[in-house]
């Protein structure tokens, strides 16, 4: 069956079938990030951001909510998170760039980030403790080299940092029934029930704030459209806990390199570009990228081909041509043939290693740096 005729799936742990983001909205009950929000979020941070500009962050729950409480000086903190199951690819890091951005502009902002290797641990049948431990070291890299201001940044790693997290997940888990989790999230009989506990665990760094320090305080969860059934069951108990409702703004897949309209995943190795990706194996792999480009470079260059189809064309959009004139100018030379696909993935080639030669020295440096970020710092602040 071709992809375009599969049935959409989007849960926190498996996404198929042409993404209908629209479609999304509706059935998560999120809203869409409209012009009155976009303006309002540009007055404040004095700065527009490409991936509002794009659409590529297009939904959100109650962010119109915390900046009404910003206006009337509550401070909120930020929450994202990764499930360290093997390397970090850009797609992932989309969030993080964005967080990072969002703590730049309201400055001092606490960002909660957390590293689930727990989950990683019931959810994937293969992962050993060891290994997942591993990657929880090499994903916290990746992490720190994005560039988060150590002073301001709690890196909270599940398994090591579970005292400063168990009594707020207790108490989410008490709110939780089983059909409700079972409906939310697919969950199957097959299903160990580590992985059955594990939502309330994804829902303690939204409260863990206002828990520390004893006042309420908003939060705002940025992350890519998959994660939200995560917040719909934390959002339910919140008020119940004596918290806030969670907000959360949220970004569409970077799709990935073979396929335009799909996310981008670690499944399929030639699709996603890795962060220590070498420059030879990232060139190939945008070498090889599927486009909206015809067979022949005549027919080509006669008809045009067409972006709207083409994954490297996203990567422009979203990432890689800030410049709107520089797109626009791309875009016409591409639907009137004057330029053709190898041409085009030559531009981009150069434009991503060089992202990632940057981001590999940061993660380089990041190894010293590590414990400067740990959530133990956190333990000092709980009084019980
Ligand atoms: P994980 O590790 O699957 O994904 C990390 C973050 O990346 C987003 N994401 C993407 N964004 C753009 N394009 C893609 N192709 C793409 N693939 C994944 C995810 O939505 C996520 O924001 N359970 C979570 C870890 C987690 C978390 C959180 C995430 C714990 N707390 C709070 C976000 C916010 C997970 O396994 O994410």
């Amino acid at each position: 069956m071709s992809k375009d005729n599969e049935e959409m799936v989007v849960t926190p742990w498996e996404t198929r079938g042409k993404i209908d983001y629209d479609r999304l909205i509706q059935e998560f009950g999120t809203s869409r990030i409209d012009e009155k929000l976009l303006k309002r979020i540009y007055k404040i941070t004095g700065e527009k951001h490409i991936m509002l500009e794009r659409e590529l962050f297009f939904s959100h729950r109650d962010i119109d909510w915390v900046l009404d409480e910003y206006e009337k000086g509550n401070k909120f903190v930020i929450y994202t998170g990764r499930g360290p199951s093997g390397g970090v690819h850009i797609g992932h890091m989309v969030p993080w760039i964005f967080t990072k951005w969002w703590q730049d502009k309201f400055d001092g902002t606490r960002l909660y980030f957390q590293l689930t290797n727990d989950e990683k641990f019931w959810f994937e049948p293969d992962l050993s403790i060891e290994k997942v431990r591993e990657l929880t070291y090499e994903n916290a890299l990746d992490v720190i080299a994005t560039g988060f201001e150590p002073e301001n940044t709690y890196i909270i790693q599940d398994i090591e940092h579970i005292d400063l997290m168990y009594e707020i997940a207790i108490q989410v888990a008490k709110k939780i029934t089983f059909s409700t989790a079972r409906s939310v999230f697919g969950f199957e009989n097959s299903m160990n029930i580590g992985g059955i506990f594990y939502p309330a665990i994804q829902a303690v760094p939204a409260f863990l704030h206002s828990w520390i320090y004893g006042k309420k305080t908003p939060c705002i969860i940025p992350c890519a459209i998959d994660q939200d059934p995560h917040w719909r069951t934390t959002r339910d108990v919140a008020e119940k806990l004596g918290y806030y409702k969670p907000a959360s703004i949220q970004n569409k897949f970077l799709p990935g390199l073979q396929d335009a309209s799909g996310k981008m995943s670690s499944s399929q190795e030639m699709s996603a570009v890795y962060t220590t990706d070498t420059p030879k194996k990232a060139k190939k792999k945008v070498m090889a990228a599927f486009t909206g480009g015809r067979d022949t470079a005549d027919e080509q260059r006669k008809l045009g081909a067409n972006p709207d189809i083409c994954s490297v064309f996203k990567y422009y959009t979203f990432l890689f041509m800030p410049d709107d004139k520089e797109l626009d100018n791309l875009e016409k030379q591409c639907r009137s043939g004057e330029i053709l696909c190898g041409e085009c993935k030559q531009i981009l080639a150069p434009r991503m290693l060089e992202f990632l030669e940057k981001h590999q020295a940061a993660r380089e440096e990041a190894k010293e740096r590590i414990h400067e970020y740990s959530a133990a710092r956190l333990r000092d602040d709980i009084r019980r």
